[in-house]
């Protein structure tokens, strides 16, 4: 008998390479592939795809750049039909809260007919320390198009952990887990506790979303990235994801991590060191 397979789609990324860790920290073989793995799996060319899924029993799957893009939808529609169709029993998608197209995708694998798990995250501490939020915390100065509404930020250790539950408990399938931080922060608190935590003045200033749209096209971002940015910073961040959620105890019977100890494990780890 072959050995049952996770599959990691963007074992790379923030969250797949730590549920990839922590799957085979518990002897569970897994599969992670990404535009640069061999074999290599591209959600833009579904040519790509059924060489990644022979074997496949379950999968964790993270879409590029974002679920809430118009054709995610469409995407994720046409993924899981192929991998419905390949034998894959469970699928677990990693999708974003207030997201309108994020819902249109989640509702694809839901009504699927197979086993299935949304974890819908809120705004990721890590993009502080690992996303594109990383530079202006090094830089001394952190500008965005976020003012006063507060975001519970989810510790990604949190969803990795999440997710293998999700992955592996039966008792979890076919649930969606709806995950953020045990409390709401503003941009500039999030800021501050960084530089407080690292002993350094770390500004932040809101901006408009024009000049913000205007610098990442000037960096040479696309259309559909200006469109995501615009929807992230001007429909998900009006205030609708403040309320905090329960996911993480759902699953894990335990609190969601805290911002604060996020800042003192990451500000330990020297990533933030200038
Ligand atoms: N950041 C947030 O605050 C937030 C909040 C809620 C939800 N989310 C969701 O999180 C998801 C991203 O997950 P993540 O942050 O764990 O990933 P990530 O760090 O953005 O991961 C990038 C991974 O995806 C791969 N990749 C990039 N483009 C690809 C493509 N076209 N086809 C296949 N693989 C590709 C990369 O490897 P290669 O370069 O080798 O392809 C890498 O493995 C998104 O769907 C987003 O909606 C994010």
């Amino acid at each position: 008998m072959t050995q049952a397979t996770t599959l990691i789609i963007g074992h790379t990324g923030k969250t797949g390479a730590r549920v990839q860790a922590e799957l085979e920290k518990q002897g569970i073989h897994t599969l992670g592939v990404s535009r640069s793995s061999k074999p290599h799996f591209d959600w833009n060319d579904p040519e790509s795809w059924p060489q990644v899924l022979e074997g496949i029993e379950s999968a964790y799957i993270t879409f590029q750049p974002d679920l809430a893009v118009p054709r995610a939808e469409s995407t994720i529609r046409a993924f899981v039909k192929m991998a419905r169709e390949k034998g894959v029993k469970h699928l677990v998608m990693l999708s974003g809260r207030g997201e309108a197209g994020a819902q249109r995708a989640e509702q694809v694998l839901m009504k699927s007919g197979m086993t299935w798990n949304v974890v819908r995250a809120s705004w990721f501490a890590q993009n502080f320390s690992e996303g594109f939020m990383i530079e202006g915390i090094l830089n001394g100065h952190l500008a965005l198009p976020a003012g006063p509404v507060p975001e519970p930020f989810i510790d990604i250790d949190d969803i990795a952990e999440v997710a293998v539950a999700a992955l592996t408990r039966p008792e979890l399938h076919n649930r969606i887990f709806e995950v953020s931080g045990p409390r709401a922060i503003t941009f500039a608190e999030a800021v501050l506790s960084i530089a407080q935590a690292l002993g350094r003045e770390i500004s932040y200033s809101p901006i408009t979303i024009e000049a913000f749209l205007n610098e990442i096209r000037s960096l040479g971002e696309g259309e559909e990235m200006q469109w995501l940015m615009h929807e992230l910073f001007t429909e998900v961040l009006d205030g609708r994801n403040t309320p905090v959620a329960n996911g993480v105890q759902e699953a894990l019977g335990r609190p969601a991590t805290d911002f604060r100890e996020y800042v003192r494990k990451t500000a330990a780890s020297g990533v933030w060191d200038a």
